[in-house]
């Protein structure tokens, strides 16, 4: 049976890593959080009050049960801290240089037997374990968002990832509570693969003038039976996610198709990025 993990490092204190730490606190494994802003780290840890607080409200989390989360976690600023973990989930923004930089770092200090996951929702798990000198314990472990209340987490095996680090992360997921999807290492996986060139698609939609934004949610909430339609959805993802996604489906896959909209760049360019930032796709309602 696999063994699964006593202490945890989730490293970047944004949405997916305060997320991913919250249910793993809750799960009774000690965690802790790092990130290089104490802002982030401040932020992060009253999103996760919060999130509990509703979850109890909800009566999907007893009070007691949310109080010993909370005391489950740690906040660091510093790496030099995860020289005690056995096991480190990767949550940075989607960018290969920096996720590669970091996977180098975490090999440095991290100790020998510790697993290195990354939540990456698209970037190659072969190349971030090739960064470090334990490719056999690295793979992609890709949380969906709000984490605390979605079902599934994708796994990812890289060329090297070995059978135990598969094994044991399995067990985590179901620790966790999540069930789980296993994908190839290919641009996007399986979620983001089939997800995003649709939210894409709307974009395009939009701005040929197919539907007004309304309509084109609309549409798709009610026509298809989806909580949110796409142009919300990216939204709540962050715009800029969507487009680096899009642009790993286009370089990695080269088909023309995964081309991301113009609109969709214009909306990251302008800093328009979705719920995060307080603007994104202007949908009445
Ligand atoms: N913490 C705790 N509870 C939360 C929460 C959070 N962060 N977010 C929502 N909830 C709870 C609410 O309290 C509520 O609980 P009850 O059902 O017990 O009442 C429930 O979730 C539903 O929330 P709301 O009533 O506020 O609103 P809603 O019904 O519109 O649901 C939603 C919100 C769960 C986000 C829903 O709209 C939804 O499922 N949207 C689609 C999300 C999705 O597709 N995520 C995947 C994105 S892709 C991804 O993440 C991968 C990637 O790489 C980009």
């Amino acid at each position: 049976m696999a063994i699964l993990p006593q202490r945890l490092a989730v490293i970047g204190a944004g949405q997916m890593g305060a997320g991913i730490a919250q249910v793993v606190a809750s799960s009774g494994i000690a965690v802790k959080l790092v990130d290089q802003s104490h802002q982030a780290l401040d932020k992060a840890l009253a999103g996760i009050e919060s999130s509990l607080a509703r979850l109890v409200t909800k009566g999907r989390v007893d009070a007691v049960t949310a109080e010993a989360a909370l005391g489950r976690l740690y906040t660091s600023t510093s790496l030099e801290d995860l020289h005690d973990v056995d096991y480190v989930v990767e949550a940075v923004p989607e960018r290969e240089d920096l996720k590669l930089r970091l996977f180098a770092s975490l090999d440095a200090v991290a100790p020998p037997h510790a697993i290195l996951a990354s939540n990456t929702s698209s970037i190659s798990v072969t190349r971030l374990g090739a960064a470090t000198r334990r490719p056999a314990q690295v793979l992609g472990l890709h949380f969906m968002n709000p984490v605390p209340i979605m079902g599934l987490v994708e796994l990812v095996r890289g060329m090297r990832t070995s059978e135990d680090t598969f094994r044991a992360s399995l067990a985590l997921a179901a620790r966790l509570g999540k069930q789980t999807c296993v994908s190839a290492d290919t641009p996007g996986f399986i979620v983001n693969r089939l997800l995003m060139p649709g939210i894409n698609e709307a974009f395009y939609a939009l701005q040929e003038g197919v539907g007004s934004a309304d309509d084109i949610d609309r549409g798709m909430r009610l026509g298809t039976n989806v909580p949110m339609g796409p142009l919300a959805l990216a939204d709540f993802i962050g715009l800029d996610t969507c487009l680096s996604i899009m642009q790993v489906l286009h370089s990695g896959l080269g088909d023309d198709k995964y081309r991301p909209c113009p609109l969709l760049r214009q909306h990251v360019d302008a800093g328009w990025l979705g719920k995060k930032a307080g603007r994104g796709v202007p949908i009445p309602g």
